[in-house]
């Protein structure tokens, strides 16, 4: 067996204590490890600054809410502990603030315990940017059957569904799987997926199938700011094959354009005019003063 690579130094948050990541433990009766009982975050941070923070914590409260987890923070007290781990961090110029509240340490019971202290951690990690070639040429995606669970809209810790998906695309060569329930497009393993036709935008409801990305928000606001057609509507698997341009969103992506998909060019098989647009549209917003 070959040698794990050591763990981090950096600072992060665990239960109201500050320490180094490699120390940072957790009960093995946490409900996050026996059950994935937890939900998740995941915040950029560009040159220091929270981007999109509090479209990110509404989603967490969100989250939260759904599973009946107590709010272990309001906004003010995790923008503290996301900027004290800022400030102790060696600064790259993106950052992801990963945050993760799972229910609480209890003995093994399916039934949600009553009067629980949530888990809370929180990491701060350098952001490894989309490389430059994926960025020129895009990225090759494969397709796969929908086989997660009907609350795709949580954004939970419980993610074998998304690990077995992602491996697919892994065992591919390529970089995402993008997943269809019977014959409408969901998204990926860990990104939204954009469907780009005659200079429009459109982008899957954002129902129980989809987690609804911070990105879908930003997207629309970007192309309307543009003038370019952006909705939100169901989309067929020939829609998905016969795209001009298709993109992926995520925090940690931000946009990056599919230019093969199963083995097959889409469109002209480059990136295409409104991945660029969009792209520096992007890179505008990350320059606004964030609230
Ligand atoms: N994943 N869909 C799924 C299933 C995701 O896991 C993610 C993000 C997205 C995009 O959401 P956002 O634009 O808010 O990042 C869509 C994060 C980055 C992750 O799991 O690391």
């Amino acid at each position: 067996m070959s040698a794990a690579p050591a763990l981090p130094e950096s600072l992060c948050h665990l239960d109201g204590e500050y320490l180094p990541l490699r120390d940072a433990k957790v009960s093995v009766l946490d409900r996050g490890f026996i059950f994935g009982d937890g939900i998740y975050e995941v915040v950029p941070v560009y040159e220091g600054r929270l981007f999109c923070f509090d479209e990110h914590m509404a989603r967490l409260e969100r989250s939260l809410d759904e599973l009946r987890i107590p709010h272990p923070h309001d906004r003010g007290g995790w923008r503290a502990i996301a900027e004290r781990l800022i400030e102790a961090s060696e600064r790259s110029p993106s950052q992801s603030l990963y945050i993760q509240v799972t229910r609480g340490v209890a003995v093994r019971d399916h039934a949600m315990p009553a009067g629980l202290t949530p888990t809370v951690f929180v990491m701060l990690n350098p952001l490894k940017p989309v490389a430059d070639k994926a960025r020129a040429e895009g990225v090759a995606c494969v397709t796969a059957e929908e086989f997660r669970w009907q609350k795709a809209h949580i954004k939970s810790t419980s993610l074998l569904g998304a690990v077995l998906a992602r491996q697919i695309s892994v065992e591919a060569g390529a970089a995402e799987t993008l997943m269809f329930r019977g014959e409408l497009l969901s998204e990926a393993s860990s990104s939204n997926v954009w469907v780009i036709k005659d200079g429009a935008v459109a982008g899957p409801v954002p129902d129980h199938r989809v987690l609804r990305g911070i990105r879908y928000g930003l997207l629309q606001r970007l192309c309307e700011a543009r003038g370019i057609p952006f909705a939100l509507r169901d989309i067929t698997r020939g829609e998905v094959l016969a795209a001009d341009e298709l993109l992926i969103s995520s925090a940690t992506k931000e946009i990056v354009p599919v230019t093969r998909l199963d083995g097959s060019p889409v469109g002209k098989g480059v990136p295409g005019p409104i991945y660029h647009a969009l792209y520096a549209a992007y890179q505008d917003a990350k320059q606004e003063p964030q609230p």
